[in-house]
């Protein structure tokens, strides 16, 4: 029976795992599968067809003639007869399909919008229909190379209101989250969706982060410094010898006062996040907090509740979810290399004096484990999405009296499943342990610290070394096979600014990130639990649901 598809925005049609339709409803459209509708009988927005029945070609024509976009995506041109007329439509001439191979998909000349934020060339292994000939009107947005020429693979043609995207026959294709974003970013181009101005973004606190911050910002498009506030005039000054065009004010009230400022990223010291965040999304902004989110549970549900009513992104710099190493750990474990995890240790520190700073004060930090665990606590409930039933920590203070950190803690996690997690951070640990420590019941994945050095000649010519701290490299990742074979695991590259890219894609296009604060109240809600549990001499502590 034909389904009423009234209200509906987008028909997707052949997508048999409904990946593509999740990726599409994540990204805000309202979808639907099934039938072609008859022209005229309903309010699609534009249809999306992985796949063409003979009896559907007509109804395809008579939908685009109708003002309706369709879209022609993966094996679904080849699905049609050479002499098709919705082939014609689309302005191509279809010729053989190729073998799969890896393609290399660039921006093709007439880009436009897909061109925001493209990054490296996304890199696919699948097959496509090489088209034999191209209409003159029709626009090629992303091209791929075969025998040294440049063809089409994803198109617009606005004279017929018909596009093809000749990529995504292949399930790892549809699974890939570039090319998830190339099709949302193709459909928004064919509804006639643009991106709107760049969201100003003002920093409040430019420390140590602000930098980085700063040539992230500078780097994405759709982001643009507005304003900086800081309390030390240094920093303001520091923030306008790398952003010359912002504004400097000396507090949250004047930069909120900013209209120019649509986003707010808090990277002031821990203990002001949940404050500042509040006021930040009460005063209508979007708001990005640095690590950790905040201190409690309270606090981060107050925070996520007045996001979601003020309808508001509030997003955490989970900036470490695309740190090389742990993007190799999560391929082996994900990819299940190492058989089913079931034990996961997680270690960062060595035996030096903690820094004179904040973040060995506990009252202004949270504390060593909030310090560092919001990153690696946050890899170790990444890679265990089960429930935590209890955690359980030990902190000893022996040596460093001058600071309130503890000097070295052990954060012990008993998952639901009966996964069981480790995380310790030391200043006392003359023998580190290894940064990951991971075993499957298959293997083991083994991820052991460096220490590198920057060699390079001084200005009278001789030799300089710069010993980088092991936590500024990232670990060299070892797959130990249950024969004892070992592998060393490629550490893949991430995209430059993984997280801004994401941030802007989700301000301007409605694609979520990846890195959400739910995740983050997790990791808040564990350390919450650790601090207890310290506190209690290792009693365990079941986390805040
Ligand atoms: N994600 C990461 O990898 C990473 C790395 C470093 C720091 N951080 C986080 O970033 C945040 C800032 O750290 P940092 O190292 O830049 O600290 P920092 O002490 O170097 O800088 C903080 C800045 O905030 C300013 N400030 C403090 N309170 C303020 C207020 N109420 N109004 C205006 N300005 C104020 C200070 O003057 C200072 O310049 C912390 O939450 C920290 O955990 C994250």
């Amino acid at each position: 029976m034909r389904r009423t598809l009234v209200g509906v925005d987008l028909l997707v049609l052949g997508d048999e795992t409904g990946v593509m339709a999740g990726a599409l409803t994540r990204a805000g459209f309202t979808v639907a599968t099934g039938e072609v509708p008859a022209a005229g009988a309903d309010r699609v927005a534009a249809i999306l067809a992985y796949r063409v029945v003979p009896s559907e070609a007509e109804p395809l024509r008579g939908a685009a003639a109708g003002g309706v976009p369709v879209l022609l995506a993966g094996d679904a041109l080849l699905d049609l007869a050479p002499d098709s007329p919705l082939a014609d439509d689309a302005g191509l001439l279809v010729g053989t399909g190729t073998r799969r191979h890896e393609i290399r998909v660039r921006l093709g000349p007439d880009a436009g919008e897909l061109a925001a934020r493209y990054g490296p060339d996304v890199v696919l292994t699948d097959t496509w229909a090489v088209p034999d000939k191209v209409a003159d009107d029709v626009l090629q947005l992303l091209t791929a190379n075969l025998s040294f020429a440049d063809h089409p693979v994803c198109t617009w043609r606005p004279s017929t209101r018909i596009g093809a995207f000749t990529l995504g026959a292949a399930p790892a294709t549809l699974h890939d989250p570039r090319y998830q974003r190339l099709v949302v970013r193709w459909v928004r181009l064919a509804l006639g969706l643009a991106d709107g101005p760049p969201v100003g973004v003002g920093m409040l606190g430019f420390g140590a982060i602000g930098a980085e911050h700063a040539s992230a910002i500078a780097a994405v498009d759709g982001l643009r410094l507005a304003a900086v506030a800081d309390a030390n005039p240094t920093r303001q000054q520091a923030a306008l010898a790398v952003a010359p065009d912002a504004a400097a004010y000396a507090g949250a009230n004047e930069l909120l006062a900013d209209d120019a400022v649509q986003l707010v990223v808090v990277s002031t010291p821990p203990w002001t996040h949940a404050e500042e965040v509040v006021r930040a999304l009460t005063a209508g902004r979007h708001v990005v907090v640095e690590k950790p989110f905040c201190l409690t549970v309270e606090e981060a549900d107050a925070q996520l509740a007045l996001a979601a009513k003020c309808r508001r992104t509030l997003a955490v710099y989970q900036n470490r979810r695309w740190d090389a190493d742990f993007l190799a750990l999560r391929r082996a474990v994900c990819g299940g290399l190492i058989g089913e995890l079931f034990h996961l240790e997680t270690f960062v520190g060595g035996y030096g004096h903690p820094c004179n700073y904040w973040h060995s004060d506990e009252r202004v930090s949270g504390g060593a484990v909030y310090d560092w665990g919001s990153h690696y606590l946050d890899w170790v409930l990444e890679l265990v999405p089960d429930e935590v039933a209890w955690v359980s920590a030990t902190a000893h203070k022996r040596v460093w009296h001058d600071v309130t950190n503890a000097d070295h803690t052990r954060v012990l996690l008993h998952f639901a499943g009966g996964v069981e997690a480790e995380f310790s951070v030391s200043d006392l640990a003359a023998v580190p342990k290894p940064k990951f420590y991971a075993l499957g019941t298959a293997g083991a994945v083994v991820g052991d610290w460096r220490t590198e050095r920057v060699v390079s000649r001084g200005t009278t010519g001789l030799l300089e070394e710069d010993v980088l701290a092991p936590a500024d490299a990232p670990a060299r990742m070892r797959l130990v096979g249950a024969d004892g074979s070992e592998t060393v695991l490629a550490t893949p590259p991430a995209l430059p600014q993984p997280f801004h890219r994401e941030l802007a894609d989700q301000l301007l296009t409605g694609i979520p990130m990846s890195v959400t604060p739910a995740q983050s109240r997790r990791t808040v809600a564990v350390m919450q639990a650790a601090t207890e549990s310290a506190r209690a001499g290792g009693r365990p502590v079941v986390p805040q649901r």
